[in-house]
């Protein structure tokens, strides 16, 4: 990242920080969160899936130490943003037994390990599918009505943040109400410390072909996301790339501080993520900072925090009013 973007990223932020303390009040009523493992904090937890991630020595670096489901050591992007954006808690996981009521005012999150691109490996039964999100979303949207009424209940959907990883999906959340809408584009694939392990040619390098399919991806989304503004004039919806930063910590790692960009900290590195990450994992490396992923799939809190500045950046349209 060159100077004058960290630079803006440092008045913006400042500018947040200043706004915050100013009124007490996050900068949006709400935060709603969809997508797969790389933005799951804990919707697993109660299913039947072998895709979770709430045991050590995940969130060994999270407040007090615990595993709460999210796959990383410490926090996500969305943590970040959400923080950044002033809330004082994070949004919870829906299926969170825990969850109801007030709890639901400033958003919740529906992600679900195992429901999209970013896990490639086989498609799991049990875990929440997309359509099935929405569906909980819908839900959501009711207990929201009974707990403020019609009205407030939707002024909160509407101005509230929506951070989804499907780019299909925009479309239905605006029919459910949705209007600033950030979308994240696909992470170059073929740089996963576990893609390269399975379908690198032994030089370590990311895999070219995956990164292209990456590539691809994103270049339909950008042109899905420009014909849904032209169509949809009420409607704030931008791309958070997520490919160009990623990839730049991969490929010129010190830039950024980091020194390991091929394996994961998790036990080698080269394969361990979800169960075959645990507190057995032999190798598991003391202090992640300095990696770029946590597991051999999954970026690392560091790592996540470079990528949520470049989210909140590419986000400011959907703040300004
Ligand atoms: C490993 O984690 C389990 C819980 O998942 C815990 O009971 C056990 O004490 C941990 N072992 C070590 C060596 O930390
Ligand atoms: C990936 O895309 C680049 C640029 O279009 C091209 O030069 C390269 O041959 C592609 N690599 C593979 C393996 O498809
Ligand atoms: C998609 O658009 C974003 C934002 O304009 C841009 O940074 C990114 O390079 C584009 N991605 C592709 C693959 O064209
Ligand atoms: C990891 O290392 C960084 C500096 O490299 C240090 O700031 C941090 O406190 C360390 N974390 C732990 C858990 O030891």
């Amino acid at each position: 990242m060159g100077y004058s973007s960290s630079l803006l990223i440092t008045c913006f932020l400042l500018l947040v920080v200043v706004l915050n303390v100013a009124n007490g009040k996050p900068l949006v009523p709400a935060l709603f969160i969809f997508g797969d493992s790389v933005v799951d904090s804990g919707n697993n937890n109660n299913l039947l899936t072998f895709v979770k991630a709430n045991f050590p020595p995940y969130g060994r670096d999270f407040k007090n130490h615990t595993p709460t489901g999210r796959f990383c050591n410490g926090k996500l992007a969305i943590d970040f943003i959400a923080e950044t954006l002033g809330f004082t808690s994070y949004q919870p996981a829906y299926l969170n037994l825990e969850v109801k009521g007030k709890n639901l005012l400033n958003g919740a999150n529906f992600a679900s390990a195992a429901s999209g691109f970013f896990d490639f490996i086989p498609r799991m039964h049990n875990t929440i599918p997309f359509y099935r999100q929405l569906e909980y979303y819908q839900e959501c949207q009711n207990k929201l009505v009974e707990i403020v009424g019609p009205s407030k209940a939707s002024s909160i959907i509407s101005d509230a943040i929506y951070i989804v990883n499907d780019g299909s999906s925009d479309f239905r959340l605006y029919a459910m109400g949705a209007r600033r809408i950030g979308v994240t584009s696909v992470a170059p694939m073929g740089c996963l410390p576990i893609l390269i392990t399975v379908f690198g040619s032994h030089n370590n390098e990311c895999v070219d072909r995956l990164n292209n399919d990456s590539i691809y991806y994103n270049e339909k989304l950008n042109k899905t996301s420009e014909n849904l503004r032209k169509t949809l004039p009420d409607i704030k919806l931008v791309v958070f790339d997520i490919y160009q930063p990623l990839y730049n910590l991969v490929d010129s790692p010190s830039d950024n501080g980091f020194s390991e960009v091929r394996r994961g900290c998790c036990g080698t590195g080269l394969l361990e993520t979800a169960i075959t990450c645990n507190n057995m994992s032999i190798g598991t490396c003391a202090n992640a900072s300095k990696y770029v992923f946590w597991d051999s799939v999954h970026p690392s809190e560091a790592t996540n925090k470079i990528l949520a500045d470049s989210i909140v950046v590419a986000g400011i349209p959907l703040i300004m009013s």
